[in-house]
């Protein structure tokens, strides 16, 4: 691709976003999971305009995520696969959040990097969290993102770590319980504690204590999880939340963080560099590098031991610290 059609694309990527949006929540890639059907066909079928969804279906055609036949039918591709729900790697989840609940939070960014604070405060005038609290259903799009995530990475983390080494273990900040069930299955001897919010734990299905991170854990376990916890607060919440860890762990204990590593050079890992951005567009976090994690762990009383790389599509590292 040339310097000026390469521009040109990226320019137009928040088109390709909303396309993707549209069909998500439209659901035409399950209505096309029966074979190819015209824009006619599929209008009829979830309500919609015809000739403004075939103008958005020749869009997500151009960008090879349909296919488009002579006879004017749309047909599904490897990649629309994807968009299917509960197929294995559906990103349907997340195609959602972004199109409805991320994008609109982008337009405060210019203003963010200008003069501080977060784009989505900046938009909504309140944190995400309080913005999901007071929006059933996008917190339920956002939870069912998510997920698709957690399953993804609890697979890949417990096959890169042994956890039958522990007798007991606290996932803190453990949300629905995702990864705990699954090192749970690989190490059923564990005596396991799921540790978030009480609103988070409240219908949990595992053993589970609600609580807020920044005052207590439970103490004594032999080992403390936290995934994808630290990259959404800043250093100094950080911080302090590896301190309330490091008061409930036993000197012997092992830390472990399950966190996707910025690489040095960010054309190493596009996804990873993404995800900083969504950090920083809506919580104020943070993705960090190696090094950045031994000192913020450092000033929270740990020392980072190891750096463990999951599968490759994961996109996760499991980060092995212990308490000094
Ligand atoms: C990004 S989610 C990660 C969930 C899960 N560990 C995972 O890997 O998918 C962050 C979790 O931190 C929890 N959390 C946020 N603030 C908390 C607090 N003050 N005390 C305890 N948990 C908190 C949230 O409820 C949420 O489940």
């Amino acid at each position: 691709m040339t310097p000026d059609a390469r521009l040109a694309r990226l320019t137009d990527g928040y088109v390709v976003t909303q396309l993707l949006w549209v069909a998500a929540e439209l659901r035409i890639a399950d209505e096309l999971a029966g074979g190819p059907r015209t824009a006619e066909e599929l209008a009829e079928k979830v309500g919609a305009d015809a000739g403004a969804l075939r103008r958005v279906l020749r869009g997500l055609a151009a960008e090879e995520v349909f296919e488009e036949l002579p006879d004017r039918r749309f047909g599904l591709t490897a990649t629309s696969e994807l968009l299917r729900e509960g197929v294995e790697g559906s990103q349907r989840g997340a195609v959602l959040a972004r199109g409805g609940l991320y994008y609109g939070a982008l337009a405060g960014l210019l203003d963010a990097v200008r003069d501080g604070g977060t784009p989505f405060e900046r938009v909504h005038g309140m944190t995400f969290f309080q913005y999901l609290d007071a929006q059933p259903a996008n917190s339920a799009r956002f939870q069912g993102s998510m997920a698709v995530r957690a399953v993804r990475e609890a697979a890949a983390v417990v096959e890169a770590y042994d956890f039958r080494r522990f007798r007991s273990l606290v996932d803190v900040g453990g949300g629905s319980g995702v990864l705990l069930r699954e090192i749970l299955g690989a190490a059923p001897q564990l005596s396991a504690t799921l540790f978030d919010r009480p609103e988070v734990v409240r219908d949990a299905q595992l053993p589970a204590v609600g609580g807020d991170f920044f005052s207590d854990v439970p103490a004594g376990a032999d080992a403390y999880v936290l995934s994808r916890v630290i990259h959404d607060w800043t250093d100094d919440e950080a911080v302090a939340i590896l301190r309330t860890v490091r008061r409930a762990i036993p000197d012997t204990g092992t830390l472990l963080l399950v966190e996707a590593v910025l690489p040095e050079r960010a054309a190493d890992d596009p996804a990873a560099i993404r995800m900083d951005v969504h950090m920083l567009t809506l919580l104020g976090g943070q993705e960090r590098t190696a090094d950045e994690f031994a000192a913020l762990l450092d000033v929270g009383g740990f020392r980072l031991d190891r750096v463990l790389p999951t599968g490759p599509r994961s996109g996760v590292h499991v980060l092995v610290a212990r308490p000094v």
